[in-house]
Parts: structure tokens; sequence; C-alpha cells
């Protein structure tokens, strides 16, 4: 296997948010270990060699197990790409759950994420949403000092619009490299708002139109969570998008998840999935999105955006 480096060359991530047990702050378990070592596993095995966390996963759990997966996988941590992401706070007592991307934050959850993973350095830290209160100057200094200390060798965001994201740029000297979405053929607002323009039905679609564009001209990755759309187009739903994805599967002899995942990476703005499923079988499924290039004709790709929207395209 040949490590990464750099996360832009990454094709599909394996996202680590289901491993760990359950969402409380008890311990993580022996089950909870074997579990996450079969996921691994399953997913190395599918050719991913990129992973995804954030320290609020399962209260940190998902990054402690994962670091003791890595401490009994002898050279593993050299063989894969580690992401993580700060800057969301779980609700606590009576606080509720907030943001927070002040500066001594952003230091002290990365520090506590390099023990949990028990490594010394996370190769890409996306700060995981906006927060209002943050100030461009502050989190730039934290992340400066974050790279030059050699802690974190990469920097991106999550769930951010391209002017946040440019209005973050102008206070920093290392790049973004990563913007990290909810995309799906369940979650189309991102690429509707390419073709509403100038249509009735453009206000009711909230996503920021032009992301994608000015990821794509800055050369920054987008990742897409959730892409596998909770099975809805995999089995959980009997729908003509869910049979359109099952007979593109058969004739191309693939799986019905590789088929969701190829729509996402046929966009030419450069789209890498995060899969987050923890059944092994269905991560082996992802792995022709790896091996495979895509394949899927323009009006294959159409006929499934416009079988999911239900609706003729405008
Ligand atoms: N940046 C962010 O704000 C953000 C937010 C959420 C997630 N993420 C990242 O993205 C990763 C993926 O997100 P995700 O887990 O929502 O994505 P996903 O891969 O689209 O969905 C996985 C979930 O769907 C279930 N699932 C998949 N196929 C199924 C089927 N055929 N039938 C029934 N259930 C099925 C899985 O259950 P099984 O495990 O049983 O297969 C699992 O609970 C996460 O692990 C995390 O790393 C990021």
């Amino acid at each position: 296997m040949t490590p990464h480096t750099d996360i832009r060359d990454s094709r599909l991530l394996y996202g680590c948010m289901g491993l760990g047990g359950d969402w409380d702050t008890r311990p993580w378990t022996a089950a909870d270990l074997a579990h996450a070592e079969t996921a691994v596993q399953a997913a190395l095995e599918a050719g991913i060699t990129a992973f995804d966390h954030a320290d609020i996963y399962r209260h940190g759990k998902s990054e402690a197990v994962f670091g003791e997966v890595l401490a009994r996988a002898g050279g593993l941590r050299e063989r894969i790409l580690l992401q993580t992401k700060c800057g969301i706070r779980l609700p606590d007592g009576d606080r509720a759950g907030r943001y927070d991307l002040r500066g001594p934050a952003i230091t002290r959850r990365v520090e506590e994420s390099l023990t949990r993973l028990r490594t010394d350095v996370i190769d890409v830290l996306l700060l995981h949403r906006p927060d209002p209160l943050a100030r461009p100057q502050e989190i730039a200094e934290a992340l400066t000092a974050l790279h030059e200390q050699g802690l974190v060798r990469r920097f991106g965001v999550s769930n951010m619009s391209a002017a946040q994201i440019a209005a973050l740029q102008a206070s920093l000297d290392v790049p973004l490299v990563v913007n990290q979405l909810e995309m799906s053929l369940g979650r189309r607002d991102w690429v509707e708002s390419g073709v509403l323009v100038n249509t009735s039905a453009a206000a009711a679609n909230g996503f920021p139109h032009g992301t994608l564009e000015y990821c794509a001209a800055q050369g920054i990755r987008l990742q897409a969570w959730g892409p596998l759309a909770q099975g809805r187009f995999t089995g959980r739903a009997d729908t003509r998008a869910a049979q359109l994805v099952a007979e593109l599967a058969a004739r191309k002899g693939t799986t019905p998840e590789t088929i969701l995942l190829w729509w996402l990476q046929r966009h030419p703005a450069g789209i890498a999935p995060v899969v987050g499923t923890t059944r092994p079988e269905r991560i082996r499924a992802c792995r022709d999105a790896v091996h495979r290039a895509v394949d899927l004709t323009h009006e294959e790709w159409y006929d499934l955006w416009v079988a999911a929207r239900g609706a003729p395209l405008p």
C-alpha cells in the first residue's frame, strides 16, 4: 500500500463516526474495539487509506478506539492519512451545544485528539462548522502555530460557504485544502443550486451557490459526508431511484453503493465521498469507487439525478 502525501489525491475516505460504541462518556469496550478493528480492516481491504474523524464523535471514543487500533497494528499509522475536526462542542449539562473556534480552544482540542489517536501528527485538521463569534486572525494564529510545531500538516473546513472560506483564507498563510459538505443522491441542494439559477425555485434552495466553483478554482478538495444517504438508495427504500441504482450496478458488474459513490465522483468539481457504514460487507461494497474508473455516462448520471429528485429538471 502506498501512503498518501496529499489528502486531495484520496478518492474515497472512511468516516469513523460509527466507531467507539455509544454516544456517551462511558469508556469504550472490548466489543467496541473488535468492531472498530473489523471496520478498519474492511476499509483497508477496499483500498481506502484516508480516515476521517472529529473530536466529538462518540464523545471522543471514535478517536480513542481508533488510536488503540493503530497501537495494535504496527506500522499502520505510516500507511494512512488521518483527518480530524474541531470546533463543535456537544451539549454539556445545562449548557447548549455550540461552536468554538477561539484560538486556545482549537489548540486544546488538537492536543486532545493527538493523545486519543496516539499519534504525533494529524495529517489534516478541519474546522467542523463556522463559529459566528470566531475572529479569522485568531483562528489563523492558532493554525499557524500548530503547523509550525509540526502537529498538523494541512488544514481545511467543513460545512462552509465560499464566502466563509475566502474570509478565513485571507488571514491565513497556510492554504485550506478541503471543504467537507453533505452531498449525495439524497442531499442534492449543492448540484440543484447550479441549475435553478433564474428559476422561481431558486429561493427555496439554501445552498450557497458558487461554493463548488470556488473550491474547484482554489484547489480545495470537496469531500462528501453522508454519501450513502443512510441506505435510502441501497436497500432501505424501494423507490424508482433505488431500482435504477440496482439496475445500473447489475449492468456494470458492481454494487449499488459504488453507483452512489460514482455519481458523486463523476462531478467535475472533484468530490471524495466519506463513507460511514460500519458493516464490513457494505464497506467492501465501496471498493470499486477506489479501484475502478467512474463508469457512468452523461445520460446515466442525469437519469439517476432526475429519478432521485422525482421531477423533471427545470
Ligand atoms: N462534517 C460533518 O459535519 C459530518 C457530519 C456527519 C458525518 N461526517 C463524516 O462522514 C462520515 C459518513 O457519514 P454518514 O455515516 O452519515 O454516511 P453514510 O455512509 O452515507 O451513511 C452511513 C449510515 O447509513 C447506514 N446505512 C448505509 N447503507 C445502509 C443500508 N443499505 N441499509 C441500512 N443502513 C444503511 C449505515 O449503517 P451501518 O453502519 O449499519 O451500515 C450508517 O449508519 C461519518 O463517519 C463522518 O466521518 C461528517
